[in-house]
């Protein structure tokens, strides 16, 4: 036993979506306890905290002799509306786990080791993914970022204040990054690669290409039951049948995905033909050839959508990141540390494939039986919880060796 199932067991019920699943909101309350949470553990483990100016907490294991640039792993607390128990926090819960298997073992790592916990993975509050790691980077204007809006109308900028950060100090960190040999995230597998082979822990491969676009419809709002079916102009109406056609257009092209999850009516009232409708789109496709051409296709769609129904349509790109394709070298490594482990793709964003434009990385990928991620049904059996812990020690072991 590793401890792993135990720690995801100590946070089980902060930041519950009363809808079911977590809604652990990046820079909110949840994600603060989140980070009290890993704080006490990683000072527990006597590791040096601290939090530095884009939100990332770091939490340092020097062992005495150790030199050089740092081996990093680690994750994300925070989570999609009603999201799974697995999604950020096995990485970040394994990474203290293979700490603590590393000392069991006496072998301290040759370089420093750290554990890096990244805000707003998921970029569900402010629509930007991977908004820590982003900045860190220097993938994203910090003026662009600190203007970002959410749902109750604060900015970036607000959120940061309010939770004890400065937003002028937010920003590329180059610095940071060149004290980094590598990082290696863990991350719950969020698909059936694992299942349908067998094994409990993967290499990654690659991250898919993936964008959000934002679709806003202008119609006309009006009474629901003194507008005539035939004086309308419903932006709901353009709206439904734009999502239908973006569906259709994706399933026209081999390997790519297309998904709207998001909708808001405005003002939103059942008996109130809305003004405005907007929408976000989720594209993704390894050639981001391919991704630009369906996101030209949904531009048309959508034009004509509206155009039916006397409505008018913009559409926004909010974030595009191309496909990674994990740093060859690193993977080599940890197929020698993990020969059993096959590699597998992911078509999930994570830290892992920003930091990749600027550092090597590499991720594992946990066993899910479920094969459902974004979700409550999202799962990691304890035993591979467990197995998946020792395979990031085993990783993160020799890396510190041969990097
Ligand atoms: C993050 O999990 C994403 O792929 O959107
Ligand atoms: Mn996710
Ligand atoms: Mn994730």
């Amino acid at each position: 036993m590793t401890g792993v199932a135990r720690m995801l067991g100590e946070i089980a019920s902060i930041g519950a979506d009363p809808r079911g699943g977590y809604a652990r909101v990046g820079y909110g309350p949840a994600d603060r306890e989140l980070r009290e949470w890993f704080t006490g553990h990683a000072e527990a483990r006597g590791l040096d905290v601290h939090r530095d100016r884009n939100g990332i907490v770091w939490a340092w294991w020097r062992p005495p002799g150790a030199s050089g640039t740092a081996i990093v792993t680690g994750s994300h607390l925070d989570s999609v509306p009603g999201g799974g128990a697995y999604d950020g926090p096995l990485g970040v819960a394994s990474a203290l786990a293979a700490v603590d298997v590393l000392r069991a073992r006496g072998e301290a790592p040759d370089r420093p080791l750290a554990i890096a916990v990244f805000p707003e993975e998921e970029g569900s509050r402010f629509g930007l993914a991977c908004l820590g790691s982003r900045l860190m980077a220097g993938a994203v204007d910090p003026d662009r970022a600190l203007a970002l809006v959410d749902r109750e109308g604060d900015t970036l900028a607000d959120a940061l204040r309010r939770d004890g950060l400065e937003p002028g100090a937010v920003g590329p960190d180059r610095a940071a990054l060149d004290d980094i040999a590598c990082f290696v995230e863990l991350h719950v597998e969020q698909g059936r690669g694992l299942v349908d082979l067998g094994q409990p822990v993967a290499i990654g491969a690659a991250i898919l290409g993936h964008g959000r676009w934002r679709v806003t419809i202008d119609g006309q709002g009006n009474h629901a039951g003194t507008t005539l079916m035939s004086d309308r102009r419903d932006p709901m109406v353009a709206a439904a049948r734009a999502v239908i056609e973006i569906r259709d257009l994706a399933r026209a092209i081999p390997d790519a995905r297309a998904t709207v999850g998001r909708i808001e009516p405005v003002p939103g009232g059942t008996n109130v033909i809305a003004s405005r409708v907007s929408f976000w789109v989720d594209a993704r496709h390894p050639d981001d050839a391919v991704t630009a051409m369906l996101i030209a296709s949904v531009r048309d769609a959508v034009a004509t959508a509206a155009a039916a129904e006397g409505c008018v349509a913009t559409v926004h790109e909010e974030s595009l990141s191309p496909t990674v394709d994990f740093d060859r070298s690193l993977r080599e490594r940890l197929r020698d540390a993990l020969p059993d482990a096959p590699e597998l793709g992911t078509g999930a964003g994570h830290d892992a494939g920003v930091l990749a434009e600027r550092i090597p990385t590499a991720m594992l990928f946990v066993r899910n039986p479920t094969g459902v991620s974004h979700s409550p049904e999202e799962l990691v059996d304890d035993a591979d919880a467990d197995l998946g812990a020792v395979a990031l020690a085993d990783a993160l072991g020799a890396l510190s060796r041969s990097v």
